[in-house]
């Protein structure tokens, strides 16, 4: 083998949790009624106000502690199921059934968090009760004129940064997907270069001829080289990049939002512009999507189940697993506070 290997070991899993914006839900699922969710355990309650905005609150109720998801919502503002108190989208008390006085107080908010519908998603900021200083990440391509947009949502198992990892990992797909995009054969060296950027790390890929699987095959029967990049940005995109001549270009987009530290709610938009008929991409794209997160779905579960029953994570690394340690160092810096201590950009050879 002559290729160099860099062995490096990691044996801690725990990377923190970085504060920012979070996808929490699809705007269509944010209507009249409570929904609930779990942001790195944190229980919040998202719903309607009455001028039709989505707005989050802590779940619990300011007078015992109910869950206020388990209430209903009255001319947008959230009434508690137990004792009937009300509270508006910025968790000021509004009404207090029985009391004969001013129901607003300070000592019966409930602590608000910024909220924001955006390209089809619904996001939180992660801290109660700030006004943050910067808007929710703006997807590319989403919806834009030309090109044909999927949005999936589903529950992956594992932490956000294993998410993060799998979805922006090459290695594994001629094994996991094997058929649909590259093979274990017939490999091509191709370079690639691994940056910073600010508040996050792209890996490029350099060289590379359409994959001769199912996917390169639908998504550009015409061949050629592909020109790729994944990227992780803070705290929870993962993006992967492809062009393939000035016609091709797909971009997927996924929001990983930490549910537990075992589970990861994974927010996937899809942007393709391909010379395709929009009928066969509806038939194709979805479908495909779907059958490839399924998969990666699986071996997460199972990457998953084993390093509990181990304990802990103990990864050794070679330098083809361009993001995985890179993602969970910036994280680690992020949560605590820490700006990155981005590195000089790197290019390495592997074999796709
Ligand atoms: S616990 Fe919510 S009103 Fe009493
Ligand atoms: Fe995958």
């Amino acid at each position: 083998m002559s290729e160099r290997l860099e062995l490096q070991t990691e044996s801690t899993s725990n990377t923190g949790f970085a504060p920012g914006w979070y996808t929490i839900a699809a705007s269509k699922e944010v209507g009249s009624k409570p929904k609930p969710f779990l942001l790195n355990g944190l229980p919040i309650v998202t719903f309607r106000d009455s001028s039709g905005q989505s707005v989050a609150l802590l779940d619990r109720c300011a007078h015992r502690n109910a869950p206020l998801s388990a209430g209903r919502i009255i001319d947008g503002n959230i009434q508690c199921h137990y004792h009937g108190w009300q509270f508006d989208g910025a968790g000021s008390c509004k009404a207090v059934p029985g009391l004969c006085g001013e129901p607003d107080h300070a000592a019966r908010r409930v602590p608000s968090f910024a909220c924001r519908d955006s390209q089809g998603w619904v996001w939180v900021y992660s801290e109660a009760d700030v006004q943050p200083d910067s808007e929710p990440y703006e997807i590319p391509f989403a919806d834009h004129p030309g090109y044909f947009t999927v949005r999936e949502r589903l529950e992956m198992p594992g932490p956000l940064d294993a998410v993060a990892e799998n979805a922006l990992d090459v290695p594994h797909t001629a094994f996991v997907h094997a058929g649909l995009f590259r093979k274990n054969k017939d490999r091509q060296q191709i370079e690639v270069v691994i940056r910073a950027l600010d508040g996050g790390a792209e890996a490029q890929f350099i060289g590379e001829q359409r994959p001769e699987g199912l996917a390169g095959r639908i998504l550009a029967p015409q061949g050629g080289e592909v020109f790729h990049w994944d990227r992780f940005l803070l705290p929870c995109i993962a993006q992967v990049e492809y062009r393939l001549s000035d016609r091709n270009h797909i971009i997927a987009t996924t929001a990983l939002t930490p549910r537990t530290p075992t589970v990861t709610d994974l927010f996937a938009t899809v942007a393709v512009r391909v010379p395709i008929p929009n009928a066969i991409l509806r038939a194709v794209v979805k479908p495909l999507a779907m059958r490839i997160l399924r998969q990666d779905m699986e071996i997460l579960r199972r990457q998953t189940e084993q390093v509990a029953r181990f304990g802990g994570e103990q990864f050794a690394s070679t330098e083809i697993d361009v993001l995985g340690l890179r993602i969970k160092k910036l994280l680690r810096e992020a949560s605590s506070g820490r700006g990155s201590t981005a590195q000089e950009e790197r290019r390495i050879k592997m074999l796709v």
